[in-house]
């Protein structure tokens, strides 16, 4: 079988819980496969079998930012490995729930983790690996609270107060200012209408 002659796009999807992500994820999911692409559709953390195993031990097993992130980049390098990787390369799309821009603002932004030890963790997981567009739903912390009590019960992330949701925040804007091509800011305060109107728009300015 000869290769595919462009290899898939690799298309995740950030913001701080209760941003609203599920929706849009599943209904540009729908559009892009109406329109014939081959999608794979992954999370983070988990994504594979063992990766959702640590998946579990980080929601809801008390830990140090350490070891949430060398649990997170494990499971990303299997993800990548068995997943990811693969898929992109039969030219599939893969639509992935959080990826390495959360470990920054998670790990990093909200529980102070030193950045030079993400750094080295993105570099030896994902060998230059990166998305082709990240999708941030940014909003306010207390906006994003109210959304989520009104949806469900927190895990060990969503129990944590305003401040450690706005650093998150704050390390995503950062995250976001070192790389402006492959991030797209979408204000996810506005209605389902609005943020799926600036979703289209930042794939049909990609001409996909
Ligand atoms: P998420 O899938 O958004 O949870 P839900 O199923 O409730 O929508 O993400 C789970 C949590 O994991 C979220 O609070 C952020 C956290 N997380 C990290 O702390 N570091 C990471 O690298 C990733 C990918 C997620």
């Amino acid at each position: 079988m000869s290769p595919p002659l462009k290899p898939g796009r690799f298309i995740t999807f950030e913001g701080i819980d209760g941003a609203g992500k599920s929706t849009h994820i599943a209904a540009l999911g729908e559009r892009l496969q109406a329109r014939g692409a081959e999608l794979v559709h992954s999370r983070e953390p988990g994504g594979t079998e063992l990766a959702e195993a640590l998946r579990e031990q980080l929601l809801h097993s008390g830990m140090d930012a350490l070891t949430e992130a060398l649990l997170v980049f494990a499971g990303r390098r299997d993800h990548l490995q068995r997943l990811i990787e693969p898929a992109l390369a039969a030219g599939k799309t893969v639509l992935c729930d959080r990826f390495s821009d959360a470990s920054f603002a998670y790990q990093g932004g909200g529980r102070g983790l030193a950045l030079d030890v993400l750094e080295t963790l993105e570099r030896w997981v994902q060998q230059g690996r990166q998305p082709d567009l990240t999708l941030w739903f940014d909003l306010p912390a207390a906006l994003a609270a109210e959304r989520r009590a009104a949806a469900r019960q927190a895990d060990r992330f969503e129990q944590q107060d305003l401040d450690f949701f706005e650093r998150v925040r704050a390390a995503y804007a950062a995250r976001a200012a070192a790389a402006p091509q492959r991030f797209v800011r979408i204000d996810a305060s506005l209605s389902i209408e609005a943020v799926a109107a600036q979703i289209t728009a930042s794939m049909e300015a990609r001409g996909w």
